[in-house]
């Protein structure tokens, strides 16, 4: 997979829309990236891309509630999905998130697997677990990409990832993955772990 090959494909908002307007289906792979706002997923993504600013098409004003589709060296999808937990947002548009995932998430067979970036420092929220429950609900398996581990002193890394692994409730066979988007690290597992699936 030559991670250097990327075109932005579409954005959705609605998922009850068909046709051009709606989810992707056309029998690729794709790959969902999830997470609470701020906590690096832009950087995350463009740290597996090698790009400075792939993935801020995704937080450009009015494509920020949208599900993006990339295509990464035409055979996979990496879809960026809204992010949440930021606190300054309406019940409305909390309510339309909702929506959207559950539309999203109610697709048969469509995920083939999910990405769910958490801030190694912080135990994951409650919008965390959320996300999780998403997966797991939908039968689709997912690593838990710790972000910013660079700010961890190396010590306290398996601690941080003991409380998110139990807060998830991660299998013991799917570990949490300890990754900096700034400094690169976990980038070579968090592709090994996608290529896994295809
Ligand atoms: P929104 O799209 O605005 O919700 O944010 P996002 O989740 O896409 O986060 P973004 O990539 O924009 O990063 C948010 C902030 O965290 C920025 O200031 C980044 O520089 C910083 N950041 C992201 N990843 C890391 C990391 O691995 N280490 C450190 N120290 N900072 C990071
Ligand atoms: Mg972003």
């Amino acid at each position: 997979m030559n991670l250097n090959n990327v075109e932005f494909i579409r954005s959705v908002a609605d998922g009850a829309l068909k046709g051009d307007g709606g989810f992707l289906r056309d029998g690729r792979p794709q790959f969902v990236f999830a997470g609470r706002s701020n906590v690096g997923k832009s950087s995350v993504i463009n740290r597996l891309l090698n790009r400075k600013s792939m993935a801020r098409i995704s937080s450009s004003p009015g494509k920020t509630a949208h599900i993006n589709y990339f295509l990464i060296d035409g055979s996979v999808y990496f879809v960026d999905l809204p992010g949440y937990g930021y606190a300054k947002v309406s019940a409305e548009e909390k309510r339309r998130w909702a929506k959207l995932m559950g539309h999203y998430f109610s697709e048969p067979d469509l995920i083939t697997a999910g990405v769910l970036i958490v801030d190694i420092r912080h135990p994951p929220t409650q919008d965390d677990q959320v996300m999780a429950d998403w997966f797991k609900k939908a039968g689709c398996p997912f690593l838990a990409v710790s972000n910013k581990a660079d700010k961890v002193p190396a010590g306290e890394l398996d601690s941080c990832l003991e409380i998110i692994s139990q807060t998830l409730g991660l299998k013991s066979d799917n570990p949490p993955l300890p990754f900096s988007a700034r400094k690169g690290t976990g980038r070579e597992e968090l592709i090994e772990w996608i290529e896994g699936f295809i």
